[in-house]
């Protein structure tokens, strides 16, 4: 069995919380889904999903987490009434595994480019369109990458919390804030840099349907890591001395640091070079290169910017995985070196499909979709949701009031102005809104317009 460590100190446990937080959904999602989606009016949906329903369910998987100090199954054993609802956990280790799964698709990407970038293929390339079509396709190269950066995930994982974990965070975060404060200095500095700030932030609300209204809530859920019990699984390694409140609204304004700075270091640069962000998803592997290509310095740049997207994605991935690896730890007595090696034996499979739905399994569709986006959709935009209303109802209605409160003011020795508000926004604001966006997206207010 997993011997139950905690975090070194607390700012370990907030930079692995905002390691987990900050990834591909800041740096890659965001920045293309504010730009096709109406910019500002995007960004500003976004903020009042992270006010009104993402620092309350934070919160409250701080508090699941940290109060029983327990893995998700046993944390919802000891803390809903007769234990009943510890069912649950499946769906979040479920979903945690299809996460990882398509996610580590696109970390092999990352592994392949920043590979590229530091042999000078990068930087030489003819075609850079064609050069990532032709890559994801290749079902030998994709797989490979995906499984390599699983190794790479499984190796920090086994080190376990305090040696792996909290020592890769406390590396990697500051200088990823360094990397990407370098890039939007940069960025800035290019000329009719303004272009693409306009572009971020000027609010287009007619752009915002029912449709965009769901992926603001999806992505809020997905940067956040909500919903999926991983911010439950990292509050569980808590100090009992640590503010759940403090480290809930550090994460959340540092990761919507990140990913507003994301857009601020992309897209001028895109405009810059007279180049159009309407490529989406696959931005960063077609535009950016062939930019880095004629940008000065942009040898060094291509390696730094693919360098801080893995830094970005490792340290969520490792979250994500933990959620399984305590479960098999504590519930199933696995050791931690055989608990990673399973996660990542079932990743390896479920991530080398996702890698091949680009490819052989392109015409492999499930409800309209290919496995990847099916994982994609799915974890997103129904589980983790699922997820938030789960956690904030069990939180707001169900926990004894009295064990929250303590909880929240570490017994009494805080004084915690917000807990009221908080708990409201449980009880009635995240319930209530994530299930009127559902409703909203699947078209049941269409009579309404
Ligand atoms: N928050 C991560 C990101 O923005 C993704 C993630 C989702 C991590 C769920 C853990 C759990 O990329």
């Amino acid at each position: 069995m997993t011997e139950r460590g905690q975090f070194a100190t607390r700012l370990g446990a907030i930079a692995a919380t905002v390691g987990s937080a900050v990834g591909l959904g800041n740096i890659w999602r965001f920045p293309y889904e504010a730009g096709q989606h109406g910019g500002a009016a995007f960004i500003a949906i976004y903020l009042l999903c992270v006010v009104i329903m993402g620092v309350p369910v934070i919160v409250a998987e701080f508090v699941i987490g940290r109060h029983t100090h327990k893995n998700v199954c046993g944390a919802l054993r000891q803390l809903s009434p007769g234990g009943k609802s510890h069912w649950f956990s499946a769906v979040c280790i479920t979903a945690s595994i299809l996460i990882i799964s398509f996610y580590s698709v696109v970390c092999g990407w990352i592994v392949e480019y920043l590979i590229q970038a530091i042999s000078g293929k990068l930087i030489s390339a003819q075609d850079h369109n064609a050069e990532f079509e032709q890559f994801v396709a290749d079902p030998y190269r994709s797989v490979l990458w995906t499984v390599l950066f699983l190794i790479a995930n499984f190796l920090v994982l086994r080190r376990g919390l305090k040696n792996g974990i909290e020592r890769v965070a406390n590396v990697m975060m500051p200088l990823l804030f360094v990397l990407l404060m370098v890039f939007c200095v940069n960025s800035m500095l290019q000329p009719g840099a303004e272009k693409g700030l306009k572009f971020l932030f000027s609010p287009d609300f007619s752009a915002i349907t029912p449709h965009v209204a769901i992926g603001a809530m999806g992505q809020a859920f997905f940067s956040l890591s909500l919903g999926l019990s991983c911010l439950l699984t990292y509050a569980s390694y808590f100090k009992d001395s640590d503010s759940l409140v403090k480290n809930a609204t550090v994460v959340a304004i540092l990761d919507t640091l990140v990913a507003v700075l994301a857009g601020i270091m992309i897209f001028p640069i895109v405009f810059s070079y007279g180049m159009t962000p309407e490529a989406g998803p696959k931005l960063i592997f077609e535009v950016l290169p062939s930019i880095f290509q004629q940008m000065p310095g942009g040898y060094v740049l291509s390696i730094l910017f693919f360098f801080l997207l893995f830094m970005a994605s490792i340290t969520s991935t490792i979250s994500m995985s933990e959620i399984s690896i305590a479960y098999f730890g504590e519930e199933l007595r696995m050791s931690r070196s055989n608990a990673s090696l399973l996660n990542t034996a079932l990743a390896v499979v479920l991530g080398a499909l996702c890698a091949l739905s680009f490819g052989v399994l392109s015409e492999f569709k499930i409800f309209g979709m290919t496995l990847f986006e099916l994982f994609d959709y799915v974890s997103s935009n129904v589980l983790l949701p699922l997820g938030g209303i789960f956690f904030s109802v069990l939180m707001g209605w169900v926990i004894d009031r009295r064990l929250v409160e303590d909880e929240l003011s570490n017994h009494g020795k805080l004084k915690v102005k917000m807990a009221r508000p908080i708990i409201f926004c449980l009880k009635y604001v995240a319930p209530i809104s994530i299930v009127l966006v559902f409703l909203y997206g699947l078209g049941a207010f269409n009579w309404l317009l």
